[in-house]
């Protein structure tokens, strides 16, 4: 399929989009990142803030110089415009600084539980681990299933809720699927949360970078009372994440770091806690965090989330279209045209290993994927309906190889040129799968092995 402008300039936007790496062949190729969903490439819009912010950069909250009060107001300006991005209230929220999603989800969950462990947490069958582990421990955790398509089940959130009536502290959702990319219906399930007395939290790391989000005013019934997401999932590298949530409810807790810049005064007596959302910040912030998740902010909001999310649909529905057509490979999953999603898939080629594919995609057209349990293993168990004993199989017997799957995840720079290459390569291996898998099996491992290095080597001579 053709490019139009619109693509070359949303390529044209981040920083490496066609990077050369070596393939097997020999030749050298634009590398292709279906790995977006791990972390994205750096929108040039990004560095180029960050070298403009740079000569002004100095300590945060830390110093009566001028470059410390420019750098220490910028920071507070980006709580203000990460509040708009995501229709935070001004006064009632409170955006809290953290290194991402996952450091946000914990925090929140010792802030939580400091106020009564006999709560209960109502996440999901089709959570990442950081949005189910932080939970276990401090509360009962429980959790809403899935339907035979994996998208998650209302009904069973209902039948939770109603198990557990006025007990839920909190419903903890994800905003969109790591694994499946299916978008959850999160101002639905704040309105069922708010109806039971709970509130509701919204994991956003794949959501946020390509959906529009609103969290709703307070006093509306679909309000969003918590939200997380991570900046570099946003084209935002420099490792920052935010939560965003009621001010009040990180008043009266305990901070989880401690650490200078979080108190008003410490004696041997007494400690006066710093409010929120200076009392969950220990330690220097990080500025550059900040300017970089600004600036991607900047950046999408001018493009339009919407108008992303458009692109990116039309992008992933295009793979997956051609997916369809390809012997023997399996989808997870993709049950209904039009499903809601953001822009991944997930999927098998029968007879080949997960890892032996992402290995054969990466050396031999030098498209990057993420291959295994990608960090959700219970809701992958499910998906690849493995029974008790088939994990005790796989991960008691020694060279079993655990099942998993394979997962391309889309970012606005990606095209259809990129998409064609994949559909390529993988109808290749689909129709020559035992030749593939000789030359990438067990005792060909040490062939990959060069080629994975003579790969390297090559990349490495081209970096700057
Ligand atoms: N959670 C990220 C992913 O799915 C790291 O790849």
């Amino acid at each position: 399929m053709r490019e139009d402008s619109f693509a070359t300039y949303l390529r044209s936007l981040v920083v490496g989009a066609d990077t050369p790496v070596s393939i097997a062949n020999g030749s050298r190729r634009a590398a292709i990142n279906f790995d977006n969903a791990a972390t994205t490439p750096p929108l040039k819009s990004v560095m180029r803030e960050i070298v403009r912010f740079a000569p002004w950069y100095a300590s945060i909250h830390r110093g009566a110089g001028v470059k410390s009060i420019m750098s220490s107001e910028m920071f507070e300006q980006s709580r203000d415009i990460i509040k708009k991005f995501v229709h935070a209230d001004a006064d009632k929220d409170v955006v809290i600084c953290t290194k991402n999603t996952t450091e946000s989800i914990n925090i929140l969950a010792y802030t939580l539980a400091g106020c009564g462990s006999e709560e209960v947490i109502l996440s999901t069958d089709m959570e990442h681990l950081a949005n189910d582990l932080p939970w276990q421990g401090k509360f009962k955790v429980d959790y809403a299933a899935i339907d035979g398509c994996g998208r998650l089940s209302l009904e069973s959130l209902r039948q939770q809720l109603t198990k557990y009536k006025g007990k839920v502290r909190l419903v903890a959702v994800t905003g969109a699927s790591n694994v499946t990319g299916y978008i959850n219906p999160v101002h639905t399930i704040a309105q069922m949360a708010h109806e039971y007395g709970a509130e509701v939290f919204v994991d956003g790391a794949q959501l946020v970078p390509h959906c529009a989000i609103d969290m709703k005013p307070h006093d509306s019934a679909q309000h969003i009372d918590y939200l997380a997401f991570s900046g570099h999932k946003m084209y935002a590298p420099f490792g920052g994440g935010v939560l965003i949530g009621r001010k009040g409810a990180f008043e009266h807790s305990e901070p989880v770091y401690k650490g200078g810049g979080i108190a008003k005064l410490v004696t041997r007596r007494f400690i006066d806690w710093d409010s929120p959302p200076y009392k969950e910040e220990a330690g220097t912030p990080n500025a550059m965090a900040a300017v970089a998740m600004v600036a991607a902010i900047r950046k999408l909001s001018g493009i339009g989330l919407n108008v992303i999310h458009d692109y990116e649909h039309n992008l992933i529905c295009y793979a997956i279209a051609g997916m369809r057509s390809i012997p023997g490979l399996e989808l997870y999953s993709c049950a209904a045209k039009n499903e809601k999603r953001v822009s991944l898939i997930s999927f098998t080629l029968q007879g080949i290993h997960h890892k032996m594919l992402a290995d054969i995609l990466s050396v031999e057209g030098g498209i990057s994927v993420r291959n295994g349990l990608f960090c959700a293993h219970p809701y992958v168990i499910k998906l690849l309906k493995l029974s008790d004993d088939d994990i005790d199989y796989y991960y008691n017997k020694p060279n079993a190889r655990f099942p998993g799957l394979v997962r391309i995840s889309l970012g606005l720079y990606n095209n259809y040129r990129e998409i064609d290459m994949l559909l390529e390569l993988l109808h290749r291996i689909a129709c020559n799968r035992d030749y593939y898998k000789r030359k990438y099996s067990e005792s060909a491992k040490a062939r990959l092995k060069s080629i994975q290095q003579e790969w390297l080597l090559a990349s490495r001579r081209k970096l700057p």
